[in-house]
């Protein structure tokens, strides 16, 4: 039985492309400029080029300038990061980001930190993960799958989350270390739990507000989630279900929904949870670096 309340992340994404859509032709009109967001791809995975062309045809919708660069995967790293630099100077393209993983012979940091950091609308280079983690969030670029779950966490609980015990499962750069962040300024009491954490189910119980972003399909059980608390589950598994035939998949999450659910005060779904607000909140960054790229004073924070 299903009693918690579902966060329709595909709703609150819509709402948030709305708004980044007027900024954008508030910006056009006023300011004469098109937000300008270049996406670089090297190689042929599958899923990155889904989702670098959900990013580029939401960028479309908004209104932006909007540029791919799909590199053979054999590019070299001299080739790309010539690429990333002539990106930083082009003063049509206000973000720029390049899609992970890379290749393997190529350096990614090496990559990430030649992004002019006020172009990074990924928040990967160490100069924004600095801002964030020194509490300067106003003025860093947020990356955005955190920043996303942020705003849906908000959406549940308002936006007072002080005194809040949150456990983030998982430490990757991309989601957990940069959601600790987040949810600690925000004064809640921050775990970051991991594949080594003792007593993990234990830990997890604690939590008025859990954060799954391990890629484990359906790790966190109906059992960990202390009754009322806020579940966001940001994983994006791919399983067989070869009860539906030969070949056949189905998208779960980092935590066992239905289980969870009968918990949790709030869940979010996968799909239409997480995965459409770290677009639009790479939409939301892009509006802000073009902003502040023309010295316009600050937008209305989104979350
Ligand atoms: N690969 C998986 N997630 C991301 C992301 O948020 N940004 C980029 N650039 N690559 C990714």
């Amino acid at each position: 039985m299903t009693t918690a309340q579902v966060i329709d992340g595909k709703a609150v994404a819509e709402s948030v492309r709305e708004e980044i859509t007027r900024r954008s032709k508030d910006l056009l009109d006023n300011h004469g400029t098109r937000p300008g967001l270049a996406v670089v791809i090297v190689g042929e995975d599958p899923a990155s080029q889904v989702y670098v062309r959900n990013k580029q045809k939401t960028a479309e919708a908004c209104g932006f300038h909007s540029v791919k660069h799909a590199l053979a995967a054999e590019t070299s790293e001299s080739d790309l990061l010539a690429l990333v630099q002539s990106l930083n100077e082009d003063k049509a393209i206000h973000g720029i980001l390049v899609q992970l993983p890379l290749p393997g012979h190529i350096d990614e940091s090496k990559v990430l930190n030649l992004i002019k950091p006020e172009k990074d609308v990924d928040g990967f280079h160490p100069i924004n993960v600095g801002l964030l983690t020194a509490g300067e969030r106003s003025s860093a670029l947020v990356p955005c799958t955190p920043a996303g779950s942020l705003v849906l966490i908000k959406r549940a609980l308002g936006t007072d989350l002080s005194g809040k015990t949150a456990v983030v499962v998982g430490r990757s750069n991309i989601v957990g270390k940069p959601m600790a962040s987040l949810l600690l300024q925000e004064s809640c009491t921050v775990t970051i739990a991991h594949s080594r954490t003792k007593d993990l189910p234990d830990v997890v119980r604690a939590a008025d507000i859990v954060v799954a972003a391990v890629g484990r399909p359906e790790m966190v059980r109906g059992d960990w989630i202390k009754p009322g608390a806020t579940v966001i589950d940001v994983g994006i598994n791919r399983v067989p279900t070869p009860e539906k035939g030969e070949g056949k998949s189905r998208l779960v999450g980092d935590v066992a929904y239905e289980e969870a659910a009968a918990h949790a005060g709030a869940i979010t779904p996968v799909p239409g949870g997480v995965g459409p607000m770290t677009i639009a909140m790479l939409m939301a960054n892009t509006v802000t670096a073009a902003r502040r790229q023309l010295g316009l004073p600050e937008a209305e924070p989104i979350f």
